[in-house]
């Protein structure tokens, strides 16, 4: 089991070395090699995404990435900018697929920004389409219009496009996951203004037909961000495209109470991926010691599950992880009165400890 270890910028340092320890704690035979990516990148070898950061993260199972970029880098040519490494590493292994697990534990309930009753129990599943979409079509660019509502005006435009290849494959691991879980999809479109989304609508209830056993059902983008706050635990899995996820997710990610508790993983075909926490690189709080390691630990548990088929050595960090939560241990950003406040080291030390 090979795992590229890239901890990057800002709190990504001290994040990862938790989960490294987690990882280590397991007695499993790992072989993990860490190089630098980023901005920590592009101080030592002038480019965020070396030759042989690349080559090591090809090479490996899964990669354990924690976060890129920093203020300091606006500045840079977009090519040079840490963040496109993140960008690169998906486009050289094929990630195309974004699992974004939105999960109230118990003990956090308090946290959320919705009332208790709400979030309760919560547990749902954001897949996000991670290589098409507006974010890569062509054309896109600026230049003078020749029609529309001001002829002869500056204007800029972006492409939306989906291939039906993209979207069975998807769909299809929307559907397998679904299986997995309470056998239940919903696909979130804007059929009804875009062609591209009613392609994504016919394509994906196409799929379905091959799913019987999981119910499908369709919802417009608008909805969904309305139906996520309202009532978030009526969903299950939800599949959707690049832009559109990428918004869901990050409103999902509030109802569990920290951006320091959600974890990712980013697939490909051949079950490689890379397992990242949703949140950047904190410049904030970088060097304090205080960042929440407990999304990147949580990620390390779903690299166990999908890449290295180690299920129960996920499960058993995900259980540790309840125990420490449980023991009323808690990182600044989701400390609440009653609870004891602990640093980042501190709280991989706990995990440690409970595994
Ligand atoms: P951010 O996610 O880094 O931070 C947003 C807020 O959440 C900050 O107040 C931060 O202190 C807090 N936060 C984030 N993670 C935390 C943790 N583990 N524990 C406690 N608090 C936490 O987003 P922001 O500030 O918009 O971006 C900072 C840098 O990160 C930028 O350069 C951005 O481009 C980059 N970024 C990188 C990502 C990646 O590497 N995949 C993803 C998102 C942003
Ligand atoms: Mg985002």
């Amino acid at each position: 089991m090979k795992i590229a270890v890239l901890p990057g910028d800002g709190i990504g340092t001290e994040i990862v070395a938790e989960a490294v320890k987690v990882l280590k704690a397991l007695g499993l035979s790992f072989e993990m090699e860490s190089a630098l990516v980023g901005g920590a990148a592009y101080e030592a070898h002038g480019h965020p995404l070396p030759e042989f950061t690349l080559k090591l993260a090809q090479a490996a199972d899964a990669v354990l990435f924690g976060a890129v970029g920093d203020w300091k880098y606006d500045k840079l040519d977009r090519p040079l900018r840490p963040e496109q490494a993140i960008l690169g590493l998906r486009k050289h292994l094929g990630l195309f697929a974004n699992f974004r697990p939105a999960i109230c534990y118990e003990q956090l309930v308090g946290a959320s920004s919705l009332k208790p009753e709400l979030v309760a129990g919560l547990d749902i599943l954001i897949i996000r389409e991670l290589t098409g979409d507006i974010y890569f079509g062509q054309p896109r660019g600026r230049r003078t219009a020749v029609d529309g509502h001001f002829p002869g005006a500056e204007e800029a435009f972006d492409t939306m496009r989906y291939s039906r290849p993209e979207i069975e494959r998807i769909a299809r691991v929307a559907f397998e996951a679904a299986r997995k879980r309470s056998k239940k999809v919903t696909s979130v479109d804007k059929a009804n203004v875009l062609e591209t989304f009613q392609f994504w609508k016919d394509v994906v209830t196409e799929v379905g037909k091959e799913y019987p056993d999981v119910a499908l059902d369709h919802m417009y983008v608008d909805n969904a961000a309305m139906q996520l706050v309202k009532a978030p635990k009526k969903f299950d899995v939800v599949v959707t495209g690049n832009m559109f996820g990428d918004i869901l997710s990050d409103e999902a990610s509030m109802l569990t109470g920290s951006i320091g508790m959600l974890p990712s993983a980013s697939l490909n075909d051949k079950k490689q991926g890379l397992y990242e926490p949703s949140h950047g690189s904190a410049p904030d709080i970088a060097g304090k010691g205080v960042a929440n390691p407990l999304a990147t630990i949580l990620s390390a548990a779903m690299m166990l599950r999908f890449s290295l088929n180690q299920e129960e050595a996920a499960a058993r960090i995900e259980t540790a992880v309840q125990k420490v939560l449980a023991q009323g241990l808690r990182t600044p950003d989701i400390y609440s009165e009653g609870t004891t406040q602990v640093g980042t080291a501190q709280m991989g030390d706990a995990v440690v400890k409970a595994l």
